[in-house]
């Protein structure tokens, strides 16, 4: 796994975030670094996805990146048939994920679409997937891509995503983002690296409330949700139509 240290030197302008090549190139290493409890995020969806995957149903993973849970999910469904579609509009994320579905013997599998998950139709879907993504989007695409997900699952079926997220209360905000810049430390970043990629996506990743959430997934149709795993600014949901 390549190290990142995109942010390691001195950047002036910090450019804006972006998923281009020098990312994707280091992308695995950056989630892991950077999110708290990831792989036990891709770990137990994959489980969850191989305990609820409804017969001949399709599975989407919207911003799939370089495939960490379509891998995942292979592993988990073992000998299971299934049919996912992932979406991504980075080419350099999809490039280094379509290289590592070939090594797998389920990987075809899953169907690579370069596209973006805006624009995505999602039809008789079995389990939706939105881990870190709905974040990068407007907040009207982020209610029209939930409304969408709600339409086109099949009832009993179920949307896990995970979205960096904000406190609501200032102190409690500031607070989660000490004990974020914290674990950023403890994972190698150094402080200017922390304050260079904060730069790099201010105006790029816009994190929202828990509150916020719950109204767009309730607001959808969601009544059966819960939040199975939360780490200060990062949250994982669970959600059956
Ligand atoms: C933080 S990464 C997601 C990580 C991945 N889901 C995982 O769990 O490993 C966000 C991904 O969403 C993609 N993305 C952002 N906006 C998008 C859009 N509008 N359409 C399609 N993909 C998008 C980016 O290219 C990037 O690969």
């Amino acid at each position: 796994m390549k190290r990142d240290t995109i942010y390691d030197t001195h950047r002036q302008p910090v450019p804006p975030f972006e998923f281009n090549d020098q990312v994707a190139a280091v992308f695995d290493d950056m989630l892991k670094r950077s999110i708290p409890l990831y792989d036990e995020i891709i770990r137990r969806q994959a489980q969850l996805v191989a305990a609820f995957y409804p017969e001949n149903s399709r599975i989407y993973d919207l911003g799939c990146s370089t495939g960490n849970v379509g891998l995942a999910v292979c592993e988990a469904m073992g000998s299971t048939s299934f049919n996912m579609i992932a979406v991504d509009n980075s080419a350099a994320m999809l490039a280094i994920y379509d290289e590592r579905r070939r090594a797998l013997p389920a990987g075809d599998r899953i169907t690579l679409v370069d596209d973006d998950v805006t624009r995505t139709a999602i039809e008789d879907a079995g389990i939706v997937i939105i881990n870190f993504t709905l974040q990068f989007l407007s907040l009207a695409d982020r209610d029209r891509l939930i409304d969408r997900v709600y339409r086109g699952l099949r009832p009993g079926g179920l949307l896990l995503f995970s979205e960096k997220i904000v406190h609501a209360d200032d102190d409690f905000c500031t607070l989660q983002q000490d004990v974020y810049y914290r674990f950023k430390r403890e994972n190698g970043y150094s402080d200017l690296a922390i304050a260079q990629k904060r730069e790099a996506l201010e105006r790029v990743l816009i994190p929202e409330t828990v509150a916020d959430h719950l109204r767009r997934l309730t607001g959808a149709g969601f009544k059966r949700l819960d939040i199975w795993l939360k780490w200060f600014n990062f949250c994982s949901w669970i959600c059956q139509k």
